[in-house]
């Protein structure tokens, strides 16, 4: 079913980097955004609540500290496990639409060929089982209604990656990244239009990947990022992903692959390299 031009919209995780661009990306519908202190996903009353004056739901909201997850998989699971089912039942008694957020890291990064919507995932860390097990609950209280966009590498707000990098290189130390660590740089301002986009459109439920399409490395990232910077000259030194000791384990290459994405015969996520020069310059850090 096309969604009307008169639906409401409700988008959850609404003060987060995908939040933030999704119900910028609403401008003009109907919609209401909820941060976490407005609503609490893991409240199933009080999403059932929101939920009943809903025709469409965007569910960005999730606990996402990888490394915090490591110690506080209870928290994790709440938010990410419990609170997406929690979304995808009140959705689903409402007859409203739902596309959920997830992640690359259900998978554990060992693939050699781009991971398929349909790939089994294989979490290696506290965060990606929490996430696997949200997917799998959205899935079987939506009656396998619901769309799950799995995205990777996102970026576009303070705070973000980019802006890591900038600021480790004003310190003038010499800069590392990780040459085998292989993944898909994501707009969040990219992700969220055509999140809406598969929203508005009758495709079937099911997982879909969200990323920008190509490949790089973290190294080769922070490069790119430099260049758009204009500090192109200042060296990343090569290192390997172990160098860099985090609590959690990250999946190694993480290339996410867009078929089910492109027989829906949605617009095509573009590449990373050019999404991230227009974020540069929409974010005011190009040169
Ligand atoms: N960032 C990435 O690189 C990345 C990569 C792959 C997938 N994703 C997925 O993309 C989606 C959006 O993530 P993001 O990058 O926008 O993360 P984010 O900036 O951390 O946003 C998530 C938002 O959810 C809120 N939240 C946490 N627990 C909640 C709860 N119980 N009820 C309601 N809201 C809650 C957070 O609020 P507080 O800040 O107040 O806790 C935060 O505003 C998530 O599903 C994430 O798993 C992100």
């Amino acid at each position: 079913m096309t969604v009307r031009s008169d639906a409401r919209w409700l988008v959850t995780g609404a003060h987060g980097l995908l939040g933030r661009e999704l119900v910028a990306a609403l401008a003009g519908r109907q919609v209401t955004a909820r941060g976490r202190s407005e609503l609490d996903i893991t409240d199933p009353d009080a999403i059932a609540d929101a939920i009943s004056g809903a025709d469409v739901v965007l569910n960005a909201a999730a606990y996402t500290a990888v490394d915090a997850a490591e110690y506080d998989e209870d928290g994790a699971f709440a938010a990410n496990a419990l609170g997406a089912e929690n979304v995808a039942r009140a959705a689903a008694l409402r007859g409203a639409r739902l596309v959920h957020v997830s992640t690359d890291y259900v998978f554990d990064g060992r693939a050699t060929s781009a991971y398929r919507a349909d790939a089994p995932p294989s979490p290696i860390n506290a965060y990606g089982r929490t996430k696997a097990e949200g997917e799998r609950r959205v899935m079987a209280a939506s009656d396998g209604r619901a769309s799950i966009v799995r995205t990777a590498w996102l970026y576009g707000g303070p705070g973000d990656f980019p802006h890591a990098v900038l600021a480790a290189a004003r310190t003038g130390r010499p800069l590392r990244g990780a040459d085998d660590q292989i993944g898909q740089p994501t707009w969040a301002r990219d992700l969220a239009k055509r999140i809406v986009e598969l929203a508005d459109r009758p495709v079937p439920g099911g997982i879909y990947h969200g990323t920008n399409s190509g490949q790089t490395s973290r190294r080769e990232f922070m490069r790119a990022i430099l260049e758009d910077a204009g500090l192109g000259h200042l060296p990343v030194e090569s290192a390997r992903a172990i160098d860099f000791a985090m609590p959690a384990a990250r999946p190694a290459w993480s290339v996410l692959d867009h078929a089910s994405w492109d027989a829906a015969g949605l617009t095509p996520m573009r590449g990373w390299r050019e999404a991230l020069g227009d974020a540069a310059r929409a974010q005011g850090w190009a040169a």
